[in-house]
């Protein structure tokens, strides 16, 4: 897909797909560490990052510094399990998060895909219900903290 652009008071944004094990990737994954494993005490187990090869890696860049990162994995029924959303902690709550977000359903319905389901942090679930996505299940624990099982169903 083609890579997004956007201008704001804040400078250019740039939205794209990045290829998995290349050196923007490797960007991603030391971004992931800081806002979603260090936190929790955890570290990545190497071999979950090569279960990521065939995962559709989306990388946001403000003014050139990556900004933000999620993956999208395919399941077998038409739908995308969206992963690893993270955005840096300067940039949280400008907008980002939610335009990595939008940028991955416009892939999703490009692509062939009908839906995107994620298992969202307990603390994430108000920005999803904010782009239309619902919660579906009880809780569970991942990660060591409480999730919810979310969706949506593109049209
Ligand atoms: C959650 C996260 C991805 C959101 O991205 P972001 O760039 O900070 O969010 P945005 O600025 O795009 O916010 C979009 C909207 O959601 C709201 N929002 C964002 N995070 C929120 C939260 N945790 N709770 C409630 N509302 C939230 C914003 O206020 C904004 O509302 P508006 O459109 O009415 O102004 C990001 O804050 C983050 O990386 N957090 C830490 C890691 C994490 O929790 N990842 C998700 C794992 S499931």
């Amino acid at each position: 897909m083609k890579p997004f652009t956007s201008q704001s008071s804040k400078g250019t944004l740039l939205i794209k797909c990045i290829k998995h094990n290349s050196a923007e990737y490797k960007d991603t994954v030391a971004l992931r560490d800081v806002v979603l494993r260090k936190p929790l005490g955890l570290d990545f187990d190497p071999s979950d990052l090569d279960k990521e090869s065939n995962s559709i890696h989306v990388a946001c860049y403000l003014n050139d510094a990556l900004a933000g990162c999620l993956i999208l994995q395919p399941d077998d029924q038409r739908g995308l399990k969206m992963r690893q959303v993270a955005v840096s902690p300067e940039c949280q709550g400008t907008g980002i998060g939610k335009a990595m977000v939008r940028y991955s359903e416009q892939y999703a319905r490009e692509n062939g895909y009908n839906k995107i389901h994620m298992h969202a942090r307990d603390t994430a679930v108000p920005f999803y219900v904010g782009l239309g996505y619902s919660i579906e299940g009880e809780p569970f624990e991942e990660v060591t903290i409480p999730h919810r099982h979310m969706f949506k169903v593109l049209v």
